[in-house]
């Protein structure tokens, strides 16, 4: 088999990096995508995604080392491994919709029947929900290549644990690298593939198709169990005098079997990965007659995460008499343009509806909320504006760079600070900030 060409389906925000990745480390990468506009952008050395790092990479790779293509059938030509991921959007009962990997399962497929090589590797790296590959993919995959599995191809799962705003790192970086595998033969290559791109020695662990699809679901559904059990923490705190959540979870989290890491009070989980995989986790439960309650209670405490801002800005503007509120951060988190299921979102939704005006500041995720909101909220140039425009502020993110900016502020200004990143103590005295959770 040849390893130093790969070919990349789906040239979205994880699968460009990848396929970046990939080709900085040396790979020749055919790039598939079905935007045309994406595919002459990355082939002139542009990048169309925003991702720190990636931009770079790709003035470097694109058009040379990575060539994008509309072609799925050069993916099979020129290449004997193809990583498929294409985005699996969830559906309304909380599954993922396989609409996207299978069309292109079935151009590849189709390709490959007309093909003469002996063996093709298809690797699936979407988050699908399990039972997906056993139960669909391979027979798809049989019907159109005429080909029988392990004879005239393989297939692996290949789960990515990464996090916007961070993928490029996170992907040369993994603490686990779960392999899915058909075979150990296709699972060992996987293996040697994936570890070329990773800067450190991640532990690897093989296991069948299915056992890699419900890891994939199952590690970020108990990261938001961990995330709702912080904010649980929060919630108590806020009701009893002189309770400071961060000295809680701060001490607790010293406890190997806790650990600091998304251990925080703050406001809700969002983002493209967290609310889903635990609305997913929750469809396959329901899908198998297993109890639900634990998810549940989750989303539960997620959602009063969100009501609780609400409730608190609300209060806030009533004892100030506030007109137009400050909002600091309208990404789901720092460092990302993604506003998908952002608390910051919902809040502004919220104040909307209590004909409050609204001005936001967040360059990186402005081109995405104008999406959502339009000339219904203003947009501020920088921090000091926003708050010198408005008569209460909240800052929804823990993003240092705005901290840098706040304190460096002349004015006065009145600041809800959600992630208490703030030192109300060496601020400087013009700025009364409150701190979520602790008045
Ligand atoms: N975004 C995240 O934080 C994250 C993290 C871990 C896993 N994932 C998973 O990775 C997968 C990809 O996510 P993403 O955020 O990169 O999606 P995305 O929507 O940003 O990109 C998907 C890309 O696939 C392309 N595409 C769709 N159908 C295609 C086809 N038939 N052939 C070729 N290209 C096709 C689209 O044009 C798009 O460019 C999803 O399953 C997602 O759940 C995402």
């Amino acid at each position: 088999m040849n390893t130093d060409t790969i070919s990349i389906v789906g040239l979205g925000k994880l699968g460009l990096c990848l396929a970046a990745i990939y080709a900085y480390k040396g790979k020749t990468v055919i790039g598939v995508d079905l935007l045309p506009n994406m595919i002459d952008n990355i082939n002139l050395g542009r990048s169309p995604i925003v991702e720190p790092d990636l931009a770079g990479m790709i003035s470097k790779v694109g058009g040379k080392k990575l060539l994008a293509t509309l072609e799925h059938n050069r993916a099979i030509a020129e290449s004997d491994i193809t990583i498929v991921i294409t985005a699996t959007p969830s559906m309304p009962d909380g599954s993922f919709s396989n609409d996207h990997v299978e069309d292109a399962l079935t151009k590849l497929s189709l390709s490959l029947k007309n093909s003469t090589k002996p063996y093709h590797l298809f690797v699936i790296s979407s988050t699908v929900i399990p039972g997906s590959i056993e139960g669909s993919f391979i027979p798809l995959i049989e019907r159109h290549s005429g080909r029988k599995l392990s004879q005239g191809f393989g297939i692996c799962y290949d789960p990515d644990f990464v996090a916007l705003g961070s993928v490029i790192k996170d992907f040369m970086n993994p603490e686990v690298v779960i392999i899915g595998e058909s075979s150990s033969k296709d699972g060992k290559l996987l293996e040697i593939l994936h570890v070329s791109i990773c800067d450190n020695s991640p532990q690897i662990c093989h296991m069948s198709l299915s056992s890699a699809e419900i890891a994939k679901v199952s590690l970020n559904a108990y990261i938001t169990l961990k995330i709702s059990f912080a904010n649980l923490i929060g919630n108590i705190c806020d009701k009893i005098q002189g309770a400071n959540p961060d000295d809680i979870t701060g001490a607790i989290g010293l406890d190997k079997r806790i650990s600091p890491y998304y251990f925080k009070a703050g406001l809700s989980y969002g983002g493209t990965c967290f609310p889903r995989d635990t609305w997913a986790l929750n469809a396959v439960l329901k899908r198998h007659n297993i109890p639900l309650a634990l998810m549940q209670a989750c989303q539960a405490i997620n959602a009063y995460q969100d009501k609780s801002l609400i409730d608190k800005v609300i209060n806030l503007v009533k004892q100030v008499n506030a007109k137009t509120i400050g909002i600091l951060g309208l990404a789901f988190k720092p460092g990302t343009p993604v506003v998908t299921e952002s608390p910051a979102i919902k809040l502004i939704k919220a104040l909307h509806k209590e004909d409050l005006q609204i001005v936001a500041y967040d360059p990186l995720a402005q081109e995405n909320t104008y999406a959502v909101f339009e000339d219904r909220i203003d947009y501020a140039g920088s921090i000091a504006e926003c708050l010198s425009r408005s008569s209460l502020n909240i800052l929804t993110i823990p993003s240092k760079e705005m901290a840098k900016d706040i304190y460096k502020y002349q004015g006065t200004a009145l600041l809800l600070d959600c992630w208490r990143i703030l030192n109300k103590d060496t601020l400087p005295k013009n700025i009364k900030c409150f701190h979520f959770f602790q008045g």
